[in-house]
């Protein structure tokens, strides 16, 4: 089968269309013939194996596992043992750990849900990390009907998810994005957006009871200006130095919180099956589209990569083999 491997770290020059083998599942696994499969920050992470803290867990020398992708949506083409719940045929979708971006992947069942038939594959593609990682940040924040949130980052994969789920909780939204995403991000519900190439949202007046951050440009002490006196500031953001990559800046957020009126969050996400399933349903009653700049066929991952490191996609990536 083809996929997009990779065998040493580096830029989208060292990722190749190849073939390799098809995998095998194991017990509680599932065989699935992907697609569609969305792209994340993550597997940028992975491809340059930086911050190299990274290198502890995917390889210190080279990429231990050498096919990228975690976001997939696919058919299930063979059950591994033990596996009851789920029968061949099925549509699902959900989050591996790497192995994603190729023409099949072998999942465990605890990683996946079943696709509506209202959702497409490149909707449900999408959902998984930035879906989910929008849903528990909202979680995180305890947002609710007149909560006033700030999302910095709107027209990006896991901001477009966060401003429309944000509005179907009631909360009033303001979005961060440049110029050219104004009009996006607005469509998408927000109340308020601002271009952040004219203005600097740190030294503005207005004040948020949530803040939630996907691009890590601002210092903490700027963010905590415009929370309100007992706001919850919420990190997610990959953004740091070449080593330690976010590390610094989330320990100083994390030491901080003791001292403070205001609660800083960090936002680690895990995708659940649960999760999954009310991100579909939104999806299938139509109150949560999930923003697809562009699908490229799986043969072309090396240009959607390109597109993704610039970090200006519009909402989500997709690839189809
Ligand atoms: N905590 C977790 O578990 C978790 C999970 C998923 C993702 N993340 C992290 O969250 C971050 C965002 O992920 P994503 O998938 O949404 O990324 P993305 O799709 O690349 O979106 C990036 C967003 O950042 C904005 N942006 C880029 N440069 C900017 C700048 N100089 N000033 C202000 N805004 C800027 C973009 O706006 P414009 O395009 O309008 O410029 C866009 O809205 C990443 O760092 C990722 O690693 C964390």
């Amino acid at each position: 089968m083809k996929a997009i491997v990779y065998q040493e770290y580096g830029s989208p020059d060292v990722v190749r269309h190849a073939d390799v083998d098809r995998p095998v599942p194991a017990a509680g696994e599932v065989l699935v013939r992907v697609r569609a499969a969305a792209l994340n920050h993550a597997d940028l992470l992975t491809m340059r194996g930086t911050p190299r803290l990274l290198r502890l867990a995917f390889g210190m020398r080279r990429p231990k596992i050498p096919v990228l992708g975690r976001d997939i949506a696919g058919t299930v083409t063979e059950l591994g043992p033990d596996v009851k719940d789920l029968q061949i045929g099925d549509d699902v979708f959900g989050e591996t750990a790497q192995r994603g971006f190729a023409e099949y992947v072998a999942i465990s069942v605890k990683r996946l849900a079943r696709k509506p038939e209202q959702v497409t594959f490149e909707q449900a593609a999408t959902l998984p990390v930035a879906g989910s990682t929008a849903l528990q940040g909202l979680r995180l924040g305890a947002v609710g009907p007149g909560t006033s949130v700030l999302v910095n980052g709107a027209s990006g994969g896991v901001g477009t998810f966060t401003v429309q789920l944000a509005k179907a909780l009631g909360a009033e939204v303001t979005g961060v994005c440049s110029s050219r995403n104004v009009e996006l991000v607005r469509s998408l519900g927000a109340d308020h957006v601002i271009d952040y190439t004219r203005e600097d949202f740190t030294r503005g007046t207005r004040r948020f009871d949530v803040l939630i951050d996907m691009v890590g440009n601002h210092p903490i002490s700027a963010l905590r200006r415009v929370l309100t006196p007992r706001g919850i500031f919420i990190a997610s953001s990959s953004a740091g130095g070449p080593v330690l990559g976010p590390i610094p800046r989330l320990l100083a957020t994390v030491g901080l919180t003791p001292f403070v009126r205001q609660r800083l969050r960090v936002l680690t996400t895990r995708s659940t099956s649960e999760d999954l399933r009310t991100l579909a349903e939104f999806v299938a009653e139509g109150k949560l589209t999930p923003t697809i700049e562009r699908t490229y066929p799986l043969s072309e991952t090396v240009d959607a990569l390109r597109l993704m490191e610039r970090e200006h996609a519009r909402g989500k990536i997709v690839l189809r083999p």
